[in-house]
């Protein structure tokens, strides 16, 4: 017997088989394939441990902080408490804001300045980190080896590799890679339902791609070019100032760049940008689309970064069509209880 909502559940799987995104709209849906690295291919016993790592408080020094304490579910993969920048070990804050993983698997690199590779040179770091979790390696690893439910874990996952700094990565990668964009209003659209979106979103899509530009930038399934820029948030000066890529290397293209970040779910992460300076999607889109917050004396500002003469109609349109993006949440249980 099919139940009414069992019905209602098929009927919409099959509306969506049915639907077939046209050439041009095919580069925004979301590839199924997650990229994974020849060593640490996704498997269920990998995502399961690296899904306890990743809530479980025990990695850090206060057994106060998770990942998820920065990157929880419930706020589009981004800090629980919305802070302009990331607070971390007794209260320390960070110097930039919390970005959110979702679809991180996706990134050539993490972190706003581009500084990590993949997710597992990422994922150690926070956990170091003074102004994070604030738990030396050195001292962690043993203590996860004294936990014999995590060191059968790491037996299953990873069979004969041991509980080590690099299977501690590759877990939580593993983890990371499931947390991907679901499917939003916007999906549906760009696979052929013209009903999915309001008329406001649809007009918000062509300023996007058209007047606005957007899509100079924030291109793809995952609304980014995967690239750096200076959308010009602060002024010349050098002093205080977070000089994004050029800490890496210092070259002249570098200066004052950060990572174009994914629109998807950007409706529920707010605050905004790398400072968080900015509290709403309003305001994002006039400094996006009306030539920074500093027009003038910003050195090394993107020249895709111009002022577009937006109206507060079109720059609410815009948001429309952001907020479109939006997807239901992907399902997942939440640890409550951890290997002991
Ligand atoms: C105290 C808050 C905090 C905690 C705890 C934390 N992070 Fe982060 N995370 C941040 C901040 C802030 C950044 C950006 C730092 C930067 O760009 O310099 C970041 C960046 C990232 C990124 C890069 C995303 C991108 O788009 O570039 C990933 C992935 C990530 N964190 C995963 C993790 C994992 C896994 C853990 C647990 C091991 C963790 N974080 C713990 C605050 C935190
Ligand atoms: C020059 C490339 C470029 C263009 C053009 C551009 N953006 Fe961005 N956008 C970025 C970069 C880079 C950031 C992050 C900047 C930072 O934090 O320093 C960003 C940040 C954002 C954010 C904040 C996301 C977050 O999680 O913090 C939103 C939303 C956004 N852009 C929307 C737009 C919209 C809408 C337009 C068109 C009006 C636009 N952008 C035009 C590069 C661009």
């Amino acid at each position: 017997m099919i139940t009414t909502l069992g019905k209602s559940v098929l009927i919409a799987s099959l509306l969506l088989v049915s639907l077939e995104a046209t050439e041009d709209m095919k580069k925004w849906l979301r590839p199924a394939e997650v990229p994974q690295p020849e060593n640490n291919k996704l498997t269920p016993e990998r995502i399961e441990l690296g899904k306890f790592l990743y809530f479980d408080v025990r990695l850090s020094s206060s057994e106060k902080i998770s990942c998820a304490t920065c990157h929880h579910p419930k706020k589009g993969w981004s800090d629980l408490i919305p802070t302009p920048k990331a607070v971390g070990h007794e209260g320390r804050v960070g110097p930039r804001n919390s970005p959110v993983i979702l679809n991180a698997a996706y990134q050539s690199r993490q972190f706003w300045d581009g500084r990590a590779r993949t997710l597992e040179d990422q994922a150690l770091g926070p956990i170091e980190a003074d102004v994070e979790m604030n738990m030396p390696l050195d001292e962690l690893i043993p203590k996860l080896n004294a936990i014999k439910g995590y060191v059968a874990l790491f037996e299953k996952a990873y069979p004969g590799e041991g509980l080590t700094q690099e299977t501690l990565a590759k877990a939580i990668a593993s983890f990371e890679r499931t947390v991907v964009s679901t499917i939003s209003p916007f999906d549906k659209y760009a696979l052929g339902d013209k009903n999915a979106l309001s008329k406001r979103a649809k007009i918000g899509f062509e300023l996007f791609k058209g007047k606005a530009h957007c899509i100079d930038c924030h291109d793809g399934f995952n609304f980014t070019d995967g690239s750096f820029h200076n959308i010009g948030l602060r002024d010349g000066e050098l002093n205080g100032k977070d000089l994004g890529r050029y800490l890496n290397k210092r070259r002249a293209a570098w200066y004052g760049v950060m990572k174009t970040p994914t629109l998807r779910d950007a409706a529920k992460s707010a605050p905004y940008f790398h400072d968080g300076s900015a509290g709403t999607l309003h305001e994002v889109v006039h400094v996006c689309g009306n030539g920074g917050r500093f027009k003038h004396n910003v050195k090394n500002k993107s020249t895709y970064i111009v002022d577009r003469g937006l109206t507060r109609s079109e720059i609410s349109k815009l948001v429309s069509f952001i907020g479109s993006l939006t997807g239901p949440d992907m399902k997942l249980k939440v640890p409550t209880k951890f290997p002991q």
